[in-house]
């Protein structure tokens, strides 16, 4: 897609639609004040009729509007007063009107409305985002791709250019981010396995001078002695691999570490799964995916800092080769564990990737993973669970999912629930029972994390959305990307 600036008056824009606001008892925002004045009261007499319902965010399309250049106008409900999340509401449905049509091209005057704390660049980037996304089809495995027009959208704007440009430019390198974790995660595991997302840091590496990839193959995994990651891959026929993805552009500086649950598929292995949305497990890598879709944007935007990128990567299989239940496996750490059921998985190879990251010195270490099936019941699809050793990064962490919109919500990471992990034979098991869940998987990698600064983004109910409309999302790349822009200012 592509995102722009245009001054100019709204009356006079060519374009196939123009998007514009109305507020509470018919209002109209200045801009459709404009145009009603230029169409003798048109926008007004039809408003009227009461066919623009007087809810948040519904949308009124109008073709021909006397006097006018566009095409279409569509009127859009913005209320009064709104909120961040309001606003987006209301992005979101502009788009998703425009795309019941066969619009290519929208001028978007939205940015006008005001918003506690929120500035011009803050809009335009969550139109972009939000237009990107809700404009975002996985058409690849398609012989006949459905024809989903929409590919160009302009913001109305008369003062601000050049902020308003800039805006435009980094938020659309944000939401090719996003893009390429949707489209990494879309992947069935047929293709997606851990060889391809290997082949995909190396990809983003050619790409960016400031990027460096290495990929470590199972002989080297196994001299490095990470034996809980060996363990989780050992039933399957794909090899694991532990890429590392290098973004150095901040000299001698601690670096940002950013670790990714890359399961390719899980199965849960001997533990197996019920049959029943298997096909979702595909999805088990979208924390790997984020970190691919955060290097490639930080890349993009030059930022001054080092980031680490750790990606171990397995395919969770059941076979006469898989780890079995009660298996005792020596962690990288030297930390000895009882794998009690082969479904949990993602802490298994987290934690040896977490050890690994000891040897970058790291700042601050951020792991991101689709960890628990009880984080999806604790929270839902709308906020992405977050723990960790850290006030002050957990406070920068909710401050950036709040600025951004991809929210997380903290969960507590208490001594007491530590227990729960207690094994007769090894130095701890890998479950610790149905309470609490997402907390006890939080606290197995705590266990890996003591030496430095560390938060946990469990993304098991945000990373895609179930049912018809079934797909990745993307989330915590925005989240991430904004913590770290203001990662550097700090
Ligand atoms: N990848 C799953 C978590 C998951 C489940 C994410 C459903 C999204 C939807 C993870 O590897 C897993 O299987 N976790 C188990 C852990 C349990 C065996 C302690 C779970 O949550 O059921
Ligand atoms: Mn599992
Ligand atoms: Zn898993």
């Amino acid at each position: 897609m592509e995102f722009n600036v245009k001054s100019g008056l709204p009356e006079k824009q060519r374009t196939a639609c123009i998007i514009v606001g109305v507020h509470e008892n018919y209002k109209l925002s200045d801009t459709a004040k404009k145009i009603d004045d230029i169409s003798k009261g048109y926008l007004s007499s039809i408003l009227q009729s009461g066919d623009l319902k007087d809810k948040l965010g519904q949308t009124l399309l109008l073709y021909k509007v006397p006097g006018i250049n566009a095409e279409r106008v569509l009127l859009v409900n913005c209320g009064n007063d709104i909120d961040d999340n309001q606003y987006r509401k209301i992005i979101t449905s502009s788009v998703n009107a425009l795309l019941k049509t066969r619009i290519k091209e929208a001028i978007c005057h939205l940015t006008y409305l005001e918003i506690a704390n929120r500035d011009i660049a803050w809009k335009i980037k969550q139109v972009v985002e939000i237009t990107q996304a809700t404009a975002y089809f996985f058409n690849q495995f398609k012989t006949k791709p459905d024809d989903h027009s929409l590919n160009k959208m302009l913001f109305g704007i008369s003062s601000n250019r050049d902020i308003a440009k800039r805006a435009c430019l980094d938020a659309q390198k944000i939401a090719d981010g996003i893009k390429l974790a949707k489209d990494l995660g879309n992947l069935p595991s047929n293709i997606c396995n851990p060889s391809y997302l290997a082949n995909q840091a190396k990809n983003l590496a050619k790409l960016h001078i400031k990027l460096t990839c290495k990929v470590l193959d199972k002989a080297a995994i196994k001299k490095e002695g990470m034996n809980t990651l060996l363990a989780v891959g050992q039933g399957s026929n794909e090899p694991p691999k532990l890429i590392t993805l290098e973004y150095n552009n901040g000299g001698k500086a601690a670096p940002v570490v950013l670790v990714g649950k890359g399961v390719t598929f899980d199965s849960g292995g001997i533990s197996i799964k019920p049959s029943k949305d298997m096909d979702e497990m595909k999805y088990d890598m979208c924390g790997a995916a984020s970190v691919l879709g955060v290097l490639s944007v930080v890349a993009e935007l030059q930022l001054p800092i080092n980031v680490i990128g750790i990606i171990p990567s397995v395919e969770n299989m059941p076979s006469g080769t898989a780890t079995k239940p009660g298996d005792i496996v020596t962690s990288l750490s030297g930390q000895t564990v009882e794998i009690l059921n082969t479904d949990a998985e993602g802490r298994l190879i987290l934690c040896d990737a977490l050890t690994y990251a000891e040897r970058y010195k790291p700042d601050v270490v951020i792991d991101i993973a689709t960890l628990t099936g009880a984080c999806v019941i604790a929270l839902g699809g709308h906020a992405i669970g977050l723990l960790g050793n850290n006030d002050s990064l957990i406070q920068d962490l909710l401050e950036a999912g709040e600025l951004s919109g991809d929210r997380a919500w903290q969960l507590p990471l208490w001594d007491d629930y530590q227990k729960q992990l207690d094994s007769p034979f090894a130095d701890m098991a890998n479950i610790g029972g149905r309470e609490g869940g997402t907390i006890t998987a939080a606290c197995f990698l705590s266990r890996f994390t003591e030496k430095y600064k560390w938060a946990h983004l469990d993304i098991a109910g945000t990373a895609w959305i179930s049912g018809k409309k079934k797909g990745a999302t993307g989330r915590s790349v925005s989240l991430l990307v904004q913590y770290l822009m203001e990662y550097c200012v700090k």
